[in-house]
């Protein structure tokens, strides 16, 4: 496991890079079932509040995470959404005055943090994690010197899949594209602007020389495959904000249902260890696997395998790293694996897998 605090002592994403609706459906939670949920940014543990859960903790080892995830909360709790809009960075506005009215509604430590980080609020929360200003480099420096911004606008709005790959080759897939991704998206940068060094401690070398490659093959793939018009991760790629596809936790139709839903959540932090000491129905676990070595994966697994029963779903990613339950209790529902990973949206994934056990 990653020891160094320092990695984990930042907003990495302050929104989830994991498609929404592949955690819904590989979970298909239940009414008043319990599980735990890798929080991260929380758009994905607040998604699933539209199941009606009896109870989910969202746990991570990065407090700030968990800070950004309370904001979220606040917001959602005590906003209209266009406020929340405003306040999260989504549209623009008058942010100061609407955290001073939501504040109060988060630990003090998050308070804190926030009044220590004001200029977070005045940019957006949703506009401050690492990841996210990598894409902000990405927008400022790739965009205009391999197409234009008006052609990824373009681009990110279209809702054919034809159409979306004639685009793609014409006028996003220029030779200066293909020299410059390499250059962005290889190993260094991704290492030092996106991600960090550590998290690539536990993969394979060649992966590590191949990841640009790797990359836009699977980008590609999602480009080909799925539809810009409805993916709220390229919306942000291309126009560093949601303009036009949302995350789940931000459309009318969810909105208030989650409000009368928060009260199921609860934010722990920590890891897999550190969770109530109970029987979970469901697990969402990023690719937190990825960071870790091979006898951690299965200590963690040990840990997995105490608090499940007959019926549980356990869903996680392989980003870079190959991580694989093997185990007679954990059965791969390879089908719905593949189906579901096939209609990725946020392409940078090796694979989904998602477990029942059967005891
Ligand atoms: C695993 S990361 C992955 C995010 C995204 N999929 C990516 O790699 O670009 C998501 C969250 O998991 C948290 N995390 C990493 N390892 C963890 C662990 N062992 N237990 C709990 N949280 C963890 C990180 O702090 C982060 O907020």
């Amino acid at each position: 496991m990653i020891k160094n605090d320092k990695v984990f002592n930042i907003i990495r994403y302050s929104n989830v890079w994991e498609d929404t609706d592949i955690a819904l459906d590989g979970i298909s939670i239940k009414t008043g079932q319990i599980g735990a949920v890798v929080c991260s940014g929380g758009d994905n543990v607040l998604a699933m509040l539209i199941k009606s859960p009896k109870k989910i903790y969202a746990f991570d080892v990065n407090k700030t995470q968990l800070y950004c995830t309370e904001l979220k909360i606040a917001a959602i709790a005590n906003l209209t959404l266009d406020e929340t809009k405003c306040l999260l960075g989504v549209t623009d506005g008058e942010r100061l005055g609407l955290y001073k009215q939501v504040c109060d509604n988060m630990s003090k430590d998050a308070q804190r943090y926030f009044d220590e980080h004001i200029d977070f609020i005045k940019k957006g929360i949703v506009h401050t994690g690492k990841f996210e200003h990598y894409f902000q480099l990405f927008r400022k420096y790739i965009i205009p010197t391999t197409s234009s911004k008006n052609n990824y606008s373009e681009f990110s709005k279209m809702d054919n899949l034809k159409t979306q790959k004639e685009f793609y080759v014409r006028k996003i897939d220029t030779r200066r594209f293909r020299i410059l991704f390499k250059i962005f998206f290889g190993y260094k940068s991704m290492a030092k602007y996106g991600r960090d060094k550590a998290f690539f401690e536990h993969v394979d070398k060649n992966d590590v020389k191949n990841n640009s490659y790797d990359l836009k093959k699977k980008v590609e793939y999602g480009l080909f495959h799925t539809k810009n018009s409805e993916n709220p991760y390229l919306d942000y790629i291309a126009n560093n904000n949601f303009t036009h596809a949302f995350p789940l936790y931000l459309q009318p139709e969810y909105y208030k249902l989650i409000r009368a839903n928060l009260d199921k959540l609860e934010l722990v932090h920590g890891n897999l260890g550190d969770l109530p000491d109970l029987k979970y129905d469901f697990f969402y676990l990023s690719d937190i696997f990825e960071y870790m070595s091979d006898l951690e994966f299965g200590q963690n697994i040990e840990t997995l395998k105490k608090r499940v029963k007959n019926g549980s779903k356990i869903l996680y990613w392989n980003m870079q790293n190959r991580r694989y339950i093997r185990n007679d209790t954990f059965v791969l529902d390879e089908n719905l694996s593949q189906k579901l990973f096939e209609q990725n949206k946020a392409w940078f994934y090796r694979d989904l897998l998602i477990y029942e056990v059967k005891k």
